[in-house]
C-alpha cells in the first residue's frame, strides 16, 4: 500500500485537486467565469465531500501506475479483462476462448491453442469464462500464471503472465460443463475444475428417467507443470460424484492444505420438465432445506490415483465413486438452502458457505470437520457418501441479509459477503482466533450497490494474507447508472473503499463493462507482476516461449517454391515489410512466417490480408507463422493495422495470386 499512500498524499495537494477539477470542469459545461479553483468547480457541479473523497481515492494522474491489477472473467465474451485499481482503467483484454482480431488470435495465430479446445473435432469459437485463478506459491499470488474455466463447454485455459497470452486449453472428455473452476491449490500443483449440471459421462445418451443411475457429477484435478507452463493431462485425474449440481469450489490452505471444498445444489435430483407438468427446475432444485458441502481429501485422492485406483475412460483418469467412498476421499456436510459458493478463510481454518434462500452465512470449522471424520460419520447419502452432521462441523451462523452469495476477506479480520437480493455487500467479523475475536461472529454493516451483485473481489482476497483496502462488487445489472445505449446494458463494476473499520464503507467508482458479463475477479498487487516489455529475443515464438528456429532475421527473407508449396519468409520493421511483393499461383499451399525485428517497446506491427481472413498482431521480437490455401486468384493488398509510425500507411505490400489457366 506504500505506493498508493504516496499517490494519495500527492493527490491531496491543492495543485492536484485543481487539476482534477479542471479535468472535470469542461465536461460539465462549467462556466469559465465561475472560477477555476477546485472548490468553485466542485460546488458548481454539486459534488459533496464524499464525492471529493472518492475522487481523490481513485483519480490517477497521467503516467502514474495503479498499485493493483484486477483480472476479471469476461463471461460469455470468453475472454479475460485486465483492469487497473483504483483507477478502474481497462488495460487489456486477453483473448482466451474466443478469436479476437486485435491480438490476431484465431486469424492466423493462436490457432494451435483454439485447436486444443476443440470438442469432438468441433471448433468452439466462444466460451463462458467464469472464475479466474492466479497461480500461487505458499498460498500467495505469485504473478506467474492465470487460469480460467469455460462453464459452457467444460474447459480450462492457461494464460502465461509473462506476455498475458493464452497458452493452453484443456477439456475433460467425460464432461461438458463446469462451474467450480478454476481454483488452485496453494502451490498450484493442481487447478481444480468442478462440474455443474449432471450428465451421463463421456457424452453418452441416457433418458432423464434414468437420471439417478446414469447421470453423474464430476470434479477434475488438473496437474499443472510450472516448468512447461502447461497442464499435464496424463498426471491429471477426475473424481466421479453423485448427480448433484456441484457448484463453486475452493482449495484448502495452511491447516486445510490438501483438501478441496465444493458446494452443490439440486441434491433433490430434480429433472425439470415444466412443459410436462413437472415442477420447473427453479422449484425442484430448491425444494429441500439443505444441500451438500462436498469435502474432498485431495492429497489422499492423489495417492489413490498414483497407486492405480483410477480407471481410464476416453483417455481421462477418473476415480469411481465407490473407490472414492472406500478410501475416505469424499464426505458431505449439509449446507443451507441453495448455496452458491464456499470460500476458505485466509488461515484455512474456516469454510464459509451462503445459501441464496437463507439470510445466514454458515461457517464450518476445519478442525470440527476433521474431528467428525475421525469420530466416524453415522449417516450416508443415497450413494453411500458419508454425511457429517451439521451441528458437529458448524462453527457459527451469521445473519447478513437476503440472498447471500460469495465471501471475500481482508487484512482486518473481516469477511465480506455479496447479498444478491438486497443488492448490498455485508461486512462481518470472523470471531475466530487470529481474526476479530473481540467482535465475535457478527454483522458489522452493509453498503448498497447497484444492482444485483454477484461475486465480489478484495485485494489479494483469496490468499493466505489478503491486503484489504479495496473491494470490487461485480454487479449483474446497471439499470440507471449510465447513459442509455439501448436495451443491452453494460455490467457495472463498483469499487468500494474498505480501509476504515466498523460499518464504514464507501462506493468510490462505477465502471461499466460493455462486454460479456464478468463473473469473478482476482486482484493482485501490481508489483508482483513482471511481464516482458518486449519478447526476450528476436524470433520469439510465444506458443513455445522460445526462439523459433524458422524466425526470419534481416537478410534471410524471400519467397521459395517446392512444387505447389510456397514458403514466404518476411521481416517487419518501421515502416516496411521485406519482401513487399509475393507472387503465387492459385492452388498453392502457402506457409508464411513474419518476424517483427523491432526491439523498441510498443513497436507493434499488424498484418492483414483481405478475403483470406488473416489478421495478425506481431509484437516486438515475435515470430508468427500461418498457412493457407490460395483458393482465390487476384491481387490482394496487405497492410499494417497498427499505427506504428508516420509512414504506417506506407507499410503495405501486394500478394498477387495468378489464376490457374
Ligand atoms: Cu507497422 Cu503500422
Amino acid at each position: 500500500m506504500l505506493k498508493y499512500s504516496k499517490v494519495l498524499l500527492a493527490l491531496l495537494t491543492a495543485a492536484n485537486l485543481t487539476l482534477l477539477a479542471l479535468a472535470f470542469g469542461p465536461r460539465l459545461g462549467v462556466q469559465a467565469q465561475e472560477g477555476s479553483d477546485w472548490q468553485s468547480i466542485a460546488s458548481s457541479r454539486g459534488l459533496t465531500d464524499a464525492d471529493l473523497r472518492a475522487a481523490v481515492m481513485t483519480y490517477t494522474p497521467s503516467g502514474v501506475l495503479d498499485p493493483y491489477v484486477m483480472f476479471a472473467s469476461g463471461g460469455h465474451s470468453g475472454q479475460v479483462f485486465v483492469i487497473g485499481l483504483p483507477s478502474m482503467r481497462l488495460l487489456r483484454t486477453i483473448a482466451v476462448f474466443t478469436p479476437e482480431p486485435w491480438q490476431g488470435y484465431g486469424y492466423g495465430a493462436g490457432n494451435e491453442v483454439l485447436a486444443e479446445g476443440e470438442i469432438s473435432g468441433q471448433r468452439i469459437t466462444w466460451g463462458d469464462s467464469h472464475h479466474p485463478a492466479l497461480s500461487e506459491t505458499n498460498g500467495d499470488y505469485d504473478g506467474q500464471f492465470l487460469f480460467i474455466g469455460d462453464k459452457a463447454n467444460g474447459r480450462v485455459a492457461v494464460i502465461d503472465l509473462r506476455d498475458f497470452e493464452t497458452k493452453q486449453i484443456v477439456h475433460n472428455p467425460l464432461y461438458l460443463n463446469d462451474h467450480g473452476g478454476t481454483f488452485v491449490t496453494p502451490n498450484t500443483e493442481y487447478v481444480v475444475e468442478g462440474g455443474q449440471y449432471a450428465l451421463p459421462l463421456g457424452g453418452q445418451y441416457a433418458p432423464l428417467s434414468d437420471y439417478q443411475t446414469a447421470y453423474r457429477g464430476m470434479i477434475t484435478f488438473w496437474k499443472f507443470n510450472r516448468e512447461t507452463g502447461r497442464i499435464d493431462t496424463a498426471q491429471s485425474f477426475a473424481m466421479e460424484l453423485p448427480p448433484y449440481w456441484q457448484d463453486l469450489c475452493d482449495a484448502g490452505k495452511l491447516v486445510s492444505d490438501g483438501w478441496v471444498f465444493c458446494n452443490s445444489i439440486n441434491t433433490e435430483m430434480a429433472t425439470g420438465g415444466i412443459e410436462s407438468g413437472n415442477p420447473p427446475f427453479e422449484a425442484g432444485v430448491s425444494r429441500g432445506t439443505t444441500d451438500y458441502l462436498h469435502i474432498i481429501n485431495l492429497r489422499a485422492a492423489e495417492q489413490v490415483f498414483q497407486s492405480g485406483g483410477a480407471v481410464e475412460m476416453m483417455g481421462m483418469n477418473i476415480i469411481p465413486l465407490d473407490i472414492a467412498i472406500q478410501n475416505n476421499l469424499l464426505f458431505f456436510a449439509p449446507e443451507p438452502r441453495s448455496p452458491h459458493g464456499v470460500d476458505v478463510a485466509p488461515h484455512g481454518d474456516y469454510m464459509v458457505a451462503a445459501g441464496k434462500l437463507d439470510p445466514h452465512v454458515t461457517v464450518y470449522s476445519f478442525q470440527k470437520i476433521q474431528d467428525a471424520i475421525a469420530a466416524g460419520p453415522t449417516e450416508t447419502d443415497a450413494y453411500g457418501v458419508p454425511v457429517l452432521a451439521l451441528e458437529s462441523v458448524m462453527e457459527a451462523q451469521v445473519e447478513l441479509g437476503l440472498g447471500p452469495l460469495h465471501t471475500q476477506f481482508d487484512n482486518q479480520g473481516y469477511a465480506y459477503t455479496s447479498l444478491f437480493l438486497d443488492s448490498a455487500v455485508a461486512r462481518w467479523s470472523l470471531g475466530g482466533e487470529g481474526y476479530r475475536p473481540q467482535d465475535g461472529w457478527a454483522l458489522q454493516g452493509t453498503i448498497p450497490v447497484q444492482y444485483n451483485v454477484g461475486h465480489i473481489a478484495s485485494a489479494e482476497g483469496d490468499t493466505v494474507s489478503p491486503n484489504g483496502g479495496f473491494l470490487v462488487a461485480l454487479n449483474k445489472w446497471s439499470v440507471d447508472r449510465f447513459l442509455n445505449t439501448g436495451p443491452l446494458l453494460p455490467q457495472n463494476l463498483q469499487l468500494i473503499d474498505i480501509t476504515q473499520p466498523g460499518a464504514t464503507m464507501q462506493v468510490l467508482y462505477d465502471m461499466p463493462i460493455g462486454s460479456g458479463e464478468p463473473h469473478y475477479a482476482q486482484i493482485i498487487a501490481s508489483d508482483k507482476l513482471h511481464p516482458w516489455e518486449v519478447y526476450p529475443e528476436v524470433g520469439w515464438d510465444p506458443h513455445t516461449q522460445s526462439v523459433d528456429p524458422n524466425a526470419v532475421l534481416p537478410g534471410t527473407e524471400g519467397v521459395t517454391r517446392d512444387g505447389t508449396n510456397v514458403t514466404v519468409r518476411m521481416s517487419a520493421v518501421r515502416s516496411h515489410y521485406t519482401p513487399e511483393h509475393v507472387e503465387i499461383q492459385q492452388g498453392d499451399h502457402v506457409t508464411w512466417t513474419i518476424t517483427n525485428v523491432e526491439r523498441a517497446r510498443d513497436a507493434i506491427h499488424g498484418f492483414a490480408i483481405p478475403v483470406y481472413n488473416i489478421n495478425l498482431s506481431i509484437e516486438p521480437g515475435e515470430t508468427v507463422t500461418f498457412e493457407f490455401d490460395a483458393t482465390q486468384s487476384g491481387v490482394f493488398d496487405w497492410y499494417c493495422t497498427e499505427f506504428c509510425s508516420a509512414l504506417h500507411l506506407e507499410m503495405a505490400g501486394y500478394m498477387l495470386v495468378q489464376p490457374t489457366p
